[in-house]
């Protein structure tokens, strides 16, 4: 078993850093999009068999050092009843968005044994095929919850923050039904046997500071403590990292995955040195030429070198169409580096 990942996450590393990448299973591989030729994406998380096989295939093509669970965020709202389908060149759309605070009333906190039982098997059939450690992951509760009520991705989250603001006993319900739910969902992707857990709150960058402390952080901290006597470690990614990160320090994830805004190594002298850091390059760096991409990526590696708690990932997801030979050659440099 490649430890890597699992020793940086510990703070412990004293081998070249891991690598893997946000949405490392994707279109920008021929392999995935001849899948997606014959099976639509709701099909390919939902048959176990599909889902492993797309889990492994970016671990077997390029090596990385981590295969994250082939699936979605959204499938919470699918299981809480909402209704999901993927739109080619459009994307998640949620059928009946929530829309009144009896909506939020409404909802019945799912059996998630029962209504994501296509997630725990393909966990446990990936299981004892990969060498490298498996992710597990789910949406934090504000941005499902963002999902829920645009029904649909939307750049400003327009709905969302007029109902936060307006009414925010029923947003903070909504949370909290999420929250609840998450909890359980994780739980069970532990039992079924991930090696660590990413939250990806990919919407907290719409939120003002006070904003984030009040219906993000406060979730992400329920979820964080629940999960803390089960010793998995836990990444939180959050789009507005160099923001939030020094708070998010604050509720001891394991590691905080930083968007590329900000210089990580600033930020490795902010952040305790018990949480590990994950990121940071830019997904469009990827589109340079070989000679930029190349100093962009070494300019990473130098400044972190030596560093136990480090965790080479991008900024956020790789782009559908990012060349294939940029990847190539970025997990080449970050195992080529010495430490
Ligand atoms: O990282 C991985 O390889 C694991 C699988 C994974 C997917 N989605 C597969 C996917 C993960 C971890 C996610 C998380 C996810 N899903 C997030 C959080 C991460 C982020 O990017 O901020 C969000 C916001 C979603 C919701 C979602 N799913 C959107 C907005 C879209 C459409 C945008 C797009 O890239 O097409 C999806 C679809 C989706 N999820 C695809 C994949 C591989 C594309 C499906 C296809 O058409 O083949």
């Amino acid at each position: 078993m490649n430890r890597l990942l699992l020793d940086a996450l510990a703070c412990e590393n004293r081998a070249r850093p891991p690598i893997w990448l946000m949405r490392q299973a994707g279109r920008y591989m021929p392999e995935y999009r001849a899948l997606r030729e014959k099976h639509s994406f709701s099909t390919m998380y939902k048959e176990p068999e599909l889902a492993a096989k797309v889990t492994c295939l970016p671990i077997d093509t390029f090596g990385f050092d981590a295969a994250i669970l082939f699936s979605d965020i959204l499938v919470m709202a699918e299981a809480f009843g909402l209704g999901l389908h993927f739109e080619e060149k459009v994307g998640p759309i949620i059928d009946n968005p929530l829309s009144t605070e009896q909506d939020v009333d409404g909802l019945v906190i799912p059996k998630i044994d029962e209504k994501l039982h296509y997630v725990f098997k393909a966990i446990k059939m990936l299981k004892p095929q990969l060498k490298v450690p498996l992710i597990g992951f789910c949406g934090a509760p504000f941005t499902v919850a963002s999902y829920m009520i645009e029904g649909k991705s939307s750049k400003d989250l327009k709905k969302t923050k007029r109902w936060m603001l307006s009414h925010p006993e029923s947003f903070h319900r909504l949370l909290d039904k999420i929250a609840v739910s998450t909890i359980d969902y994780l739980k069970k992707q532990i039992e079924a046997g991930v090696d660590a857990i990413q939250i990806f709150d990919s919407w907290a960058n719409t939120l003002a500071f006070p904003q984030f402390q009040e219906f993000s952080y406060a979730y992400l901290q329920k979820i964080r403590q629940e999960l803390s006597q089960t010793n998995i470690p836990v990444i939180l990614f959050c789009r507005g990292s160099s923001v939030f990160a020094e708070d998010l320090a604050r509720m001891n994830p394991s590691c905080i995955s930083l968007d590329w805004n900000c210089d990580i190594v600033k930020m490795r002298n902010r952040i305790p040195k018990h949480v590990a850091l994950q990121g940071n390059l830019d997904p469009d760096v990827l589109y340079a030429s070989k000679e930029i991409l190349k100093k962009e990526i070494e300019r990473i590696l130098k400044g972190m070198k030596g560093d136990p708690a480090f965790i080479f990932n991008l900024g956020h997801g790789i782009m559908p169409d990012t060349p294939v030979d940029a990847v190539k050659m970025l997990v080449e440099c970050v195992k080529n580096d010495e430490r």
